[in-house]
């Protein structure tokens, strides 16, 4: 890709040109790749106000519901296409006991949260809800077992409880429960974080304990299970390596944990309250998980060249101050035009690296951190990463198209340098193609000139996603300042598009 750079201070200080011109060659007969619909995943924890209050409120409840699930939240998630949902964390995942979320809701015992906020758990949200939520949303249900405090037994167990449709003990207990056939669970995370709040332990430690407890997960009845290692933070390569060396191929997939965040002790900064620096730091920081991920792909490689081990991103986004007046440890932040913006520069690059990533999980889907929903008791708003799930639906499981892209980029906080186009096009299974454009400049529109190689383009469609203010965010009296709208300002002629994308403004295209 041929940048032209600009310095920081001229960038900073100097006002830029009103307008940038950007020019992308898309190889539309070169697509190889499928771009795993798992890539656009998301996650639950029992965090906060994300499962009690955001997913479930219960049968009883005087908020609409369907079967307890809420049913504005349902909706807008059916409306998603959620491929994926990983619960029960994070952190609480490792002390978890999943025999205290089935049975009688009354009866069930009740547990201090102790990792957010030692909450009382009630447990009235278990398997059952959960799974049966998946099977309603239409999307895999991802589970995060229990190493850092359960036995090999109770992790056996709840897989047999799941997916045996035997006469064996556990299928009988569920069948008791309410459940005649097996749930389809193919995801399972064995461990979360277990360098930190699964256990504290060393990468060495940790694999065997893998591989213990990954061989009695078994696969009944068919259901074939997709085995996870809790993986790295961030740039923890050793972490890869050492699992990688002594895991191998016992494991289908491995984690990482990317967050866009400024630091894991003091002010992670306000959600909505920041400058024009503040936000270019964002983009070069959510920018860095390019890097990062090329390097543990390296790392893989030297093991896997075939890259049949998945790389799951499965914990990842914007991670800023709790609200004031939030319950502290509850991890309810607002979500700003500028988290929409990681979402989408981050969502092009999990497509331009599906040949290894096999999912991604925002955290989390309501509620909590860079959510997609927010909610207070009635009221329910989306937010504007919401709306970047919502436009980027097309790109689930359609195959990615190479693409060069030649654009500006200026540097910015933190040592890092930022191109001001973010870009991504795929072949949907109907045929259509599906670009995605980002205009990350707060000031400049941007001309672009998109070369097709190799389709025959008819017609145009698209949307815009943009506001007034990058710090412009939707709440619950003005649910709508920040929404997409029709673009229709693209000219075709003779394979090329033209068009102008505003500043701060995120596009995505449908082409015939
Ligand atoms: O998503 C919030 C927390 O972040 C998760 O529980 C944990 O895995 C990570 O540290």
């Amino acid at each position: 890709m041929k940048r032209i750079l600009i310095s920081s201070l001229f960038a900073l200080s100097m006002p830029l040109l009103a307008q940038e011109n950007a020019t992308i060659n898309i190889h539309a007969n070169e697509g190889k790749q499928i771009i795993y619909k798992e890539i656009y995943g998301q996650f639950a924890e029992h965090l906060g106000t994300c499962i009690y209050g955001g997913l479930w409120v219960g049968e009883n409840s005087s908020i609409p519901n369907i079967k307890g699930y809420r049913t504005d939240v349902f909706n807008a998630l059916k409306n998603l296409h959620v491929p994926v949902l990983r619960w029960p964390g994070g952190c609480f995942a490792d002390e978890y006991h999943w025999t205290d979320g089935i049975g009688p809701r009354d009866q069930r015992p009740k547990m201090q949260n102790n990792n957010w906020g030692g909450t009382i758990e009630n447990n009235s949200f278990g398997t059952h809800e959960f799974l049966n939520l998946c099977e309603m949303l239409g999307c895999e249900p991802y589970i995060s077992g229990n190493v850092g405090s359960g036995t090999v037994e109770e992790l056996a167990k709840w897989v047999e409880y799941m997916t045996s449709a035997g006469d064996t003990p556990m299928a009988k207990l569920r069948r008791q429960n309410g459940r005649q056939e097996p749930w389809h669970v193919k995801f399972l995370g064995v461990g979360n974080e277990s360098w930190g709040c699964g256990g504290n332990m060393r990468p060495e430690y940790y694999a065997d304990l893998y591989r213990r407890y990954s061989t009695y997960c078994r696969n009944y009845d068919g259901n074939n299970l997709y085995k996870i290692a809790s993986g790295a933070s961030d740039y923890d390569y050793t972490w890869t390596k050492t699992l990688m060396d002594r895991v191998g191929h016992r494991m289908d997939g491995i984690s990482l944990h990317y967050y866009t965040v400024t630091g894991w002790s003091g002010s992670k900064g306000s959600a909505t309250k920041f400058n024009n620096d503040d936000y270019y730091w964002t983009m070069g920081k959510c920018l860095e998980i390019e890097n990062v991920i090329k390097k543990h792909c390296d790392i893989m490689d030297q093991t896997d060249p075939k890259k049949q081990t998945g790389l799951l991103v499965d914990e990842w986004g914007t991670w800023w101050d709790e609200e004031q007046g939030t319950t502290r440890g509850h991890l309810y932040q607002q979500n700003a035009l500028r988290d929409a913006f990681v979402a989408a520069l981050t969502l092009n690059v999990f497509n331009k690296h599906t040949d290894r990533i096999r999912m991604a999980n925002i955290a989390q889907v309501v509620n909590v951190l860079q959510s997609m929903i927010l909610t207070n008791d009635k009221q329910m708003v989306l937010t504007p990463t919401y709306h970047v799930f919502e436009m980027y639906k097309g790109f689930q499981d359609a195959t990615y198209l190479p693409l060069d892209l030649t654009c500006d980029s200026m540097s910015v906080r933190g040592d890092r340098k930022i191109p001001l186009v973010s870009t991504s096009a795929a072949k949907e299974k109907n045929g259509n193609i599906i670009i995605s454009l980002a205009n990350v400049s707060l000031k400049n529109s941007e001309d672009l000139t998109i070369n097709l190689q190799g389709a025959n383009v008819q017609k145009v469609t698209g949307r815009i996603l943009t506001s007034k203010n990058i710090t412009d965010f939707n709440d619950f009296d003005h649910p709508n300042v920040v929404e997409p709208t029709d673009f229709n300002n693209v000219k075709i002629k003779k394979g090329e598009l033209k068009l102008k994308v505003p500043a701060k403004s995120i596009v995505v295209l449908e082409l015939k």
